[in-house]
Order: structure tokens, then C-alpha cells, then sequence
């Protein structure tokens, strides 16, 4: 028994800024054909969902019409950025509300064959809010009620670059305390993989024994002179083969029918990059 993932990731959609859905339309043509048995996008569905219910609508909307079981978790531009880097536009109750009343739950559990997905919101690790709690209580249990099975954790950002204990001072990684309070929680099991998105690269890579999965945007990259290469620009997704042994395989896909789009090419979506960090 293989369960077969599509993890998307990044779609960035919004009824304003139609400038990525065209690629969202082919992914969702090629998924139809290829027919993973599940579809979970790892967040920053939107342009701007924090501050754009219609964002979130439009989104919601495209991800039902790809017609096939799919699941998700925020990023920070679908319900705003932690607190500690930035007040421009904080996550906060209000902007968490709105996800949960469009899209669904920001974290959950699902078990398959030999695997418990446990997808959480990277964006409440540290907030403060009640909720913040309940989630470090909720991956707590799940991690000790997972009995043989392995652990897919899936999470928007990635936790670190090389060490887990690495922490440049922005936006890129989940922070370093709410890092530590996530890995206190995963506890000595830990996960078996982590897969993230928001870097809007692919890179798959072994960090103190777990497997750390990025997967790439399908709407745009970040150009090389803004970002640094951690891994591989592309536009597609990443199919994770659960098998019902706890093993797995993940692999890049990226189908001809994208186009590989530049975030510099399009200041109209979040403004030139020399003056605003995406
Ligand atoms: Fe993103
Ligand atoms: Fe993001």
C-alpha cells in the first residue's frame, strides 16, 4: 500500500493579482491526471489573506475545483507574520479566525498506512494566543499516540537552515524559541520527515537525522540577487510515497505545462524587491 501526497505549497492566488493562477490551473489539470490520493498545500494559499478575505474565497475556491481531496495549513501571507519580526501585519486572532472560518482547521492529524501526518501552523508556534497551547498540547499527543507508525510533520517554514540551532534574524525559519517548544514537543521520537514550503525552493536534506523537505512555490521564485540558493528554483510541487512499511519517497515534480515566473518580474503583486522582502 503507497499513499501518494501532492504536497503544493505557495500558490499565492487572489482575485486582485491574477498573475499567478494561470500556473495554479495547469498544476490542477496535472494533478487531475496524475491523482495523488491526497492534496495538501503547505501555506501562503494567497496573495494576501491576512488582510484580504477575498483572497482566501478566491483560493478556497481554485483548491475545490481541482477536484480532489486536498488539505492545508497557513503561511504567513494567508494570516500574518509572527509578532517578534514584524507589526506591520501581525497574526493575530482576527486574521487566524478568518482562515478557520474559509479554509478549515490550521493544524491536524490524519493517520494512513504505516504514516501520522501531523500538519501545524507555523505562524502561531510562539504567539501567545490560546491557541498556541492547544497546538503544542495537540502535536504532544499526537506524537506519543503514533505507536509504530512514522511522522510526516508539515509545516510552512522550514526550521532551519543547517543546524537547529541556527537563527538569522528573520523571517526565512521558524524562530529560535518557538523552534525549541515545537522540537520539545516532538520529543526524543521526533518526525521521520518535515516538509515545509515558503522559501519558494526545492531542497531535500538531512538536518540531526530527520529528512527536511521544501517544496517549491508553483507560482513564483525569488531571484538569486534577493535570496540565497538553499536548494533548486522551480515551479511544481513535491509527491511524497507514503509506504505502509513507515518508509518513503519524495520527489520533485515539475510539469512542462508551468512556467518558471519571476517575483521581480511582477512588482504589481507585493512591490519591488530592493524596497519590500517577500
Ligand atoms: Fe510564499
Ligand atoms: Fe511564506
Amino acid at each position: 500500500m503507497i499513499f501518494r501526497i501532492a504536497q503544493i505549497s505557495d500558490t499565492h492566488l487572489s482575485p486582485r493579482e491574477p498573475a499567478f493562477e494561470a500556473n495554479f490551473v495547469a498544476l490542477a489539470a496535472h494533478l487531475r491526471r496524475s491523482k495523488p490520493d491526497l492534496v495538501i498545500n503547505t501555506g501562503d494559499l494567497t496573495v494576501d489573506g491576512a488582510d484580504h478575505e477575498a483572497d482566501l474565497v478566491h483560493a478556497r475556491a481554485l483548491h475545490d475545483a481541482i477536484g480532489l481531496p486536498w488539505k492545508a495549513i497557513p503561511g504567513n501571507h494567508d494570516v500574518g507574520e509572527n509578532r517578534e519580526l514584524e507589526d506591520r501585519q501581525p497574526f493575530d486572532e482576527a486574521r487566524r479566525n478568518r482562515w478557520l472560518a474559509t479554509i478549515g482547521p490550521d493544524f491536524w492529524s490524519l493517520d494512513v498506512p504505516g504514516w501520522r501526518l501531523l500538519a501545524i501552523n507555523s505562524q502561531l508556534l510562539g504567539s501567545g494566543l490560546a491557541a498556541d497551547a492547544e497546538q503544542t498540547a495537540f502535536i504532544d499527543d499526537a506524537v506519543g499516540g503514533a505507536a509504530g507508525r512514522s511522522i510526516l510533520l508539515m509545516i510552512h517554514k522550514p526550521l532551519c537552515d543547517v543546524g537547529l540551532e541556527d537563527y538569522p534574524r528573520n523571517g526565512r525559519f521558524v524562530t529560535l524559541d518557538p523552534r525549541r517548544t515545537l522540537l520539545r514537543a516532538l520529543g526524543a521520537r521526533g518526525a521521520t520527515t518535515i516538509a515545509c514550503g515558503h522559501v519558494h525552493q526545492f531542497r531535500d536534506h538531512v538536518v540531526a537525522g530527520v529528512r527536511h523537505v521544501w517544496a517549491p512555490s508553483s507560482a513564483f521564485i525569488l531571484p538569486a540577487w534577493f535570496q540565497p540558493t538553499f536548494g533548486e528554483r522551480a515551479a511544481g510541487y513535491v509527491e511524497h510515497a507514503l509506504n505502509g512499511d513507515g518508509t518513503a519517497t519524495a520527489t520533485l515534480i515539475a510539469p512542462e505545462t508551468m512556467r518558471l515566473l519571476d517575483i521581480a518580474d511582477h512588482p504589481e503583486v507585493y512591490g519591488q524587491l530592493a524596497r519590500k522582502r517577500v
